[in-house]
């Protein structure tokens, strides 16, 4: 019998491209691959990348010149450049770095074993009618009680910063019945937890099932619908648009069991200004109304954002408005980037602000929310919550997984067993996780 082939695949940026990893090694998987930890090892190293700010960029062309040397001891071992950064630079990246065999787009990953069977140089970065869930193999054998399900791509907000409607493209929802066979495939492979995925997931609008009259489902529908779905515990949805949190969905929160307490909820500045400069299309009074809302629904709920300091056109008081927000609003956890001027956008066709000015910016505003989420671990301590393990400790006898409120937390649990979601009393906070003991 021949070795099996070996995958080395490296992710960076956000969870759909975890997601998409999965499913590209699924899809390799197919072809006879299997994966390797050590990319010296590889038959095939492929590099799914993040585009969004400059330094995510750089980090492709810094790795493919570390791979330079192992390429030239072995012309026959396959480079691929999936992900955002093959979408936005496409065929340009064979010319900066001709070692590189395939470069493809999120939209035609389906076609990655084809273009791993060719020879010379592979491109596909088209958005192809196909869809390509519907080409991909099903969902393999995990390991974990958790999973990711993408079910919405794309984005038609287009703020002025952002790089992904161009790399994403518009935004498609998956439809319902797809959804809900995925999502029971995952459970009855283990999974107990499902984070629904999407670059704006709470605009997603899919058709509905045939045998339940068609039409438009919201996600709040889609929530409902899966968590009357058997043994699924825990359902998370990540990223959200202010503008896109709808009644129904809001009400999920406050009746939905199943529907964790935590949510992502993006706003980027406090400053009014900025937010219109940005092309965000509210203001910070209706997300501070929106923030209210969500807390009457879901008063233990822990929120978290993302921050852009340094966008071009920011002052000091722009900058004391975002402050401002952090305060009132008070988050679980948050992400705060220095502002990276990204080719194709609105706004890098304006003056940058200066660099000492946003490094600043950046370290005041981390230092607040680090406060922040500190404090927040703190509250939980004395509390009962939800755990579910993912994996043994470092520790022996102790167990990892995450709180209902996402907190990593540890617990001492010499029974404890990988996938169980059990009750524990939170007795400790560290710098990034919880400490609690079991209770059922
Ligand atoms: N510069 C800095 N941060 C950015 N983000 C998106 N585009 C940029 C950019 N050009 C941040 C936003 C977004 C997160 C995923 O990345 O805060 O919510
Ligand atoms: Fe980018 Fe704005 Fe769309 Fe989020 S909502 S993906 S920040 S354009």
């Amino acid at each position: 019998m021949t070795e099996p082939k070996k995958l080395f695949i490296k992710t960076y940026g956000c969870q759909m491209n975890v997601y998409d990893s999965e499913r590209m090694v699924e899809a390799m998987g197919a072809e006879g691959y299997v994966t390797t930890e050590v990319a010296e090892d590889a038959d095939m190293v492929l590099l799914n990348t993040c585009h969004i700010r400059e330094k995510a960029s750089e980090k492709l062309y810094s790795d493919l010149g570390r791979l330079k040397p192992l390429k030239a001891a072995r012309p026959d071992l396959k480079i691929g450049v999936a992900g955002c950064v093959a979408q936005a630079e496409g065929a340009e990246i064979q010319r900066r770095m001709p070692l590189v065999d395939i470069v493809v787009g999120p939209q035609a990953y389906h076609r990655l074993p084809q273009l791993a069977r060719g020879t010379g140089p592979q491109v596909d970065t088209d958005f192809p009618e196909e869809d390509k869930f519907d080409l991909l193999p099903a969902r393999k054998a995990r390991r974990g009680p958790t999973a990711f399900l993408t079910v919405q791509e794309g984005c038609d907000k287009f703020c002025a910063f952002c790089v992904v409607p161009y790399t994403r493209g518009a935004e498609v929802s998956r439809p319902v019945d797809r959804i809900m066979t995925e999502a029971r495939d995952l459970i009855s492979r283990g999974v107990r937890e499902i984070t629904l995925l999407g670059q704006n997931v709470n605009a997603y609008h899919g058709h509905g099932p045939a045998d339940q009259g068609g039409g438009d489902w919201t996600l709040a529908r889609l929530i409902r619908a899966l968590a009357k779905v058997d043994g699924l515990d825990r359902i998370r949805y990540t990223t959200s648009h202010p503008n896109d949190m709808d009644d129904d969905l809001i009400a999920a929160h406050g009746d939905v069991p199943q529907l964790m307490p935590y949510l992502h909820l993006p706003v980027q500045s406090g400053s009014d200004r900025i937010l219109k400069a940005m092309n965000r299309k509210h203001t910070r009074d209706d997300y501070f109304r929106l923030v209210d809302r969500i807390r009457a629904a879901r008063p233990d709920i822990l929120l978290s954002s993302d921050f852009i300091v340094g966008f071009p056109g920011e002052t000091d008081s722009d900058f004391h408005d975002t402050m401002d927000l952090v305060r009132h609003v008070t988050y679980g956890a948050a992400f705060s980037f220095k502002y990276s001027a990204r080719p194709g956008t609105p706004a890098a066709e304006k003056p940058d602000v200066e660099a000492e000015v946003a490094d600043a910016r950046l370290q005041e505003l981390q230092a607040l929310i680090t406060s922040q989420q500190r404090a927040a671990q703190l509250a939980m301590v004395g509390r009962e919550v939800g755990v579910l393990y993912e994996k043994a400790g470092r520790q022996p006898g102790q167990m990892v997984g995450k709180s209902d409120h996402l907190h990593a937390v540890h617990v001492d649990d010499p029974d404890g067993k990988v996938g169980e979601l059990v009750r524990v009393r939170v007795s400790g906070s560290a710098t990034n996780s919880l400490s609690a003991v079991r209770i059922s």
